[in-house]
Order: C-alpha cells, then sequence, then structure tokens
C-alpha cells in the first residue's frame, strides 16, 4: 500500500536522520495522546483501517508491547510476529518475510533485528513506512524520544541540560540515539563507561568523554543508566559485573556525595545491583517507569505522524475518542 505522505518522511529509522523541528514536532504531538492512556475507554479512532505489523526478531518487553498499546489505542489492526513463530527459522529472508506481509496489504511495519542497518534495509526495500523498534547497536529512535520527552516533563526542557549516558556505550542503539536527539535540541552530552565499552571516536559526535562516574555525576543534571549488554559480548569487555557495579554502579552512596538531586534514567531491562543498585532505581528521582509510560505516548505520535496526521490536528484526534 502506498503510504500518505507525512512530516517525518515515509520511515522513522533513526534521530540521525530527523532534524530538531521534527523531533519537536513528535514530542509536541506526544503530548495529547498521553491522556488517552489515562482514560477509561483507552482508544481514537485515527488510526482505523490501518493494519500495522510488529515483527520482533530480537525478545523484548517494553517495546513489543509499548507498541501494541499505542497501535490499539489508535484503533489500528495489529499482527504480531517473532522469530520463533514464523518461517523466518527456515531460513526466510527479512525481504521475502516482508514482502509477502505486505501482499496481504499492511500499511506499516514496526521492526526489531539484532543486525545493525536492518531497518534501513528494509525501509528501502518495502513501500510501507518502516518503524526502528532496534536494530543491532545502531539506533533505537522511540527510545530515544521517550527519553528526551520525559527529560522534558521532569525538567522544563533539554536544551543546556546536562545529561550524562553511563555505562555500555559500544552496544547500545539506546545511547546512540540519545546521543542525536539530545544534541539537535540543545543539550550537553556526555559517556560514561570503562574504556572498553566506549566506541572508538565518540567524542566525534559532539559529547564528553568521562572515565569515572564520580566525575560523571558532579557533571551531570541526568543519568542515563545503560545495561550491560552481555548477549552482545562476545569477549571479556569488564572482568566481573561485581568489579564493574564497584567503579561504575550507580549508589545511592556516590550520588549522596555530589550533594544535589539528579533525574535518573534507564531504558530496561535493569539488571540490579549491576549497573544501578536497587535503592536508585526505586528512588523518588528515578523515573523509569515514567519513561515506560510516555513510550506510549511518544509511539502513539510517531504512528500517527507516518500516517500523515497533521501535528496541529493532534489535540482535535484525542477529542474523537470514545471514552
Ligand atoms: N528499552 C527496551 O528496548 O526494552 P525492551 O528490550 O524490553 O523492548
Amino acid at each position: 500500500m502506498t503510504p500518505t505522505l507525512s512530516s517525518l518522511g515515509k520511515d522513522l529509522v533513526g534521530l540521525e536522520d530527523l532534524s530538531a523541528a521534527q523531533i519537536r514536532t513528535i514530542l509536541d504531538t506526544a503530548e495529547p495522546f498521553k491522556e488517552i492512556s489515562e482514560r477509561r475507554i483507552k482508544k481514537v479512532p485515527v488510526l482505523r483501517g490501518k493494519t500495522i505489523v510488529n515483527l520482533f526478531l530480537e525478545p523484548s518487553t517494553r517495546t513489543r508491547i509499548s507498541f501494541e498499546f499505542a497501535e490499539k489505542r489508535l484503533s489500528a489492526d495489529t499482527v504480531n510476529l517473532t522469530a520463533e513463530g514464523s518461517s523466518v527459522v527456515k531460513g526466510e529472508t527479512l525481504v521475502d518475510t516482508a514482502r509477502n506481509l505486505e501482499a496481504m496489504r499492511i500499511d506499516m511495519v514496526v521492526i526489531r533485528h539484532g543486525a545493525s542497518g536492518a531497518a534501513r534495509f528494509l525501509a528501502d526495500r518495502i513501500p510501507s513506512n518502516v518503524v526502528n523498534a532496534g536494530d543491532g547497536a545502531h539506533e533505537h529512535p522511540t527510545q530515544g524520544l521517550l527519553d528526551i520527552l520525559t527529560i522534558r516533563d521532569h525538567l522544563g526542557g533539554v536544551a543546556g541540560r546536562r545529561v550524562c549516558i553511563v555505562g555500555d556505550i559500544l552496544h547500545s542503539r539506546v545511547a546512540r540515539s540519545n546521543i542525536f536527539g539530545l544534541l539537535k535540541l540543545g543539550a550537553e552530552v556526555a559517556v560514561c563507561g570503562p574504556l572498553t565499552l566506549l566506541p572508538l571516536g565518540i567524542d566525534a559526535l559532539g559529547v564528553r568523554v568521562f572515565r569515572r562516574v564520580e566525575d560523571a555525576i558532579e557533571w551531570a543534571d541526568v543519568l542515563n543508566v545503560l545495561r550491560l549488554q552481555l548477549e552482545r559480548m562476545t569477549a571479556g569487555f569488564v572482568p566481573s559485573l561485581r568489579e564493574y557495579n564497584r567503579f561504575y554502579g550507580i549508589s545511592s552512596r556516590r550520588l549522596a556525595r555530589a550533594g544535589k538531586e539528579l533525574l535518573i534514567l534507564h531504558p530496561g531491562p535493569m539488571n540490579r545491583g549491576v549497573e544501578i543498585d536497587s535503592d536508585v532505581a526505586d528512588s523518588p528521582y528515578s523515573v523509569i517507569l515514567g519513561q515506560v509510560t510516555n513510550g506510549v505516548a511518544v509511539r502513539m505520535a510517531v504512528l500517527y505522524l507516518l500516517a500523515g496526521g497533521a501535528p496541529e490536528a493532534a489535540e482535535a484526534a484525542k477529542r474523537r475518542g470514545v471514552g
């Protein structure tokens, strides 16, 4: 099916591709959609008649469920496909899988894939809208957007704010999307982690690099704490999880030493006691569950805009609800 022209273009592959104005449009469009999830009947008819396939070829809890809620709350018809339950296990290629889905007249594909570049590869080969739900170590644009929306909610804006991303930057698509999005909106961005988990030349992206987490905490207004991606580590990147926690773990003791309040984000899933201690994850400064709540509104905004919805009509679309 030929997608409608949208203010974002045909696809959302990464925040690297978007302008600051396009990122602001998504965040502003998410605002009226937040309220729909608070209603008794959580549904508006703006994507009625659209068919969306969630093609998750890598595990996911938050992103997959969040996209599905977003689609259902906009009244789209949705189908979920995972690697285990599909002919991918019989050797069918990504493009053949997508073309067969298109033969059944779909409108959008939300894809998670273990290979960096898979979302762009697919977007260039099928006419349906493609939304990247995380591809390898490349990008996770809706996670970046929901992180930025959460910072904006709590600090009133992101321009001039100091955000440090702590942990496994090397394997992190979340780090890359945050870096591109935050820099475009005028934030100062830093990364912190052991040398083995920092990509070579990361500073060329325009970020500061901290080796000591104490220095990062001293500098930052916001810490976005990343999971150690043990499943992507093919070599001994850290001597042990215990040692990682000792040098880089975010603990209340470390935060207390800085003598200031920091906003604590984590994209999930968390390794409690490794990159973040429970007393921080469950503290009043943690906005981790707020990120998850914002994820639904951000994904509603992305789907609505890609389907050709006008940003200024999102408020009116919200009022067309049935609740
Ligand atoms: N943040 C995130 O991508 O979580 P999932 O892997 O559970 O989707």
